[in-house]
């Protein structure tokens, strides 16, 4: 059972490495119980875990692939039994796929939607027993700026994914209220493995600066803070809001 001098209890996909480390991080040293999941990556998970180590806060990890409706069941059941509610949901895992419809087969198709939204779905539907039992509750979903804008590098899948992220997040907002409150953020490019291979030279850095008005690319970090608050009681009176996190830049 988790530290019960702790501010609540949070669960974060894909929390081993990239935006959802950032954001295990932001909640452990903020006094947050974390439990997180990884995919395949448990090398990353252990990373993570040793990371939080300091702050005192129980923190585990467990394997779980969100578009798999068994395997969401199995990762509910496991953290059922170390928290005894969550505050905070964070559906964060994500994957993408760069070209253009002709390129997209249908299995990349299928594979996108099953992770990037299918995902959300199950995680919120199986995890919500446990935000139920909680006296506050919130879910933040990672969407995109890809999902608000015909976007130039993500492919028709990855943008329909997440525009179905925000599709998805406004109405769980209206059906979850008042106990519940539902938010998202949408992060263009963040600095990790995702969309490494176009800030890899600095000529190609320079290009995704200069899409930017801040003239700058967000780190994990920046994506977490903004996670932190629309997750936590500060923001107790915002839902179904898609929070930008793109520098100011709102154009393909
Ligand atoms: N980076 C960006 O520029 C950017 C911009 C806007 C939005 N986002 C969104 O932010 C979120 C995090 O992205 P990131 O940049 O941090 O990506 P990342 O570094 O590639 O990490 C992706 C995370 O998702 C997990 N994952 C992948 N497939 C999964 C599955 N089937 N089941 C469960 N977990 C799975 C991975 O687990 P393993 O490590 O075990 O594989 C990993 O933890 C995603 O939803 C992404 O679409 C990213």
């Amino acid at each position: 059972m988790g530290d019960i001098l702790a501010d609540g209890y949070v669960f974060v996909t894909g929390g081993d490495r990239g935006i959802g480390r950032a954001i295990v991080v932001k909640f452990a040293s903020s006094n947050f119980n974390v439990a997180f999941s990884y995919h395949r990556n448990r090398s990353a998970a252990e990373e993570t875990l040793k990371l939080i180590e300091e702050f005192g806060v129980d923190g585990f990890y467990i394997q779980m692939d969100v578009a798999d409706a068994e395997s969401v069941k199995r990762g509910f059941s496991e953290v059922s039994m170390r928290f005894p509610y969550l505050n905070v949901l964070v559906n964060n895992a994500g994957i993408v796929f760069f070209g253009t419809i002709d390129e997209t087969s249908v299995e990349d198709w299928r594979r996108v939607i099953n992770v990037n939204l299918t995902g959300v779905f199950l995680t919120t539907k199986f995890f919500l027993p446990l935000l139920r039992k909680a006296s506050w509750a919130s879910i933040v979903n990672i969407a995109s700026i890809a999902g608000q804008t015909g976007n130039v590098v993500a492919s028709a899948v990855y943008c329909a994914s997440k525009a179905g992220v925000i599709g998805l997040t406004r109405r769980l907002a209206v059906e979850l209220a008042p106990k519940i409150r539902v938010n998202a953020v949408a992060p263009s490019f963040v600095e990790t493995d995702m969309v490494r291979e176009f800030i890899d030279t600095p000529e190609k850095r320079r290009r995704v600066i200069d899409l930017h008005p801040l003239r700058d690319i967000a780190k994990p970090e920046d994506v977490a803070e903004a996670v932190y608050f629309l997750a936590t009681e500060k923001s107790r009176f915002i839902t179904g809001q898609i929070l930008g996190i793109n520098g100011g830049r709102f154009t393909c």
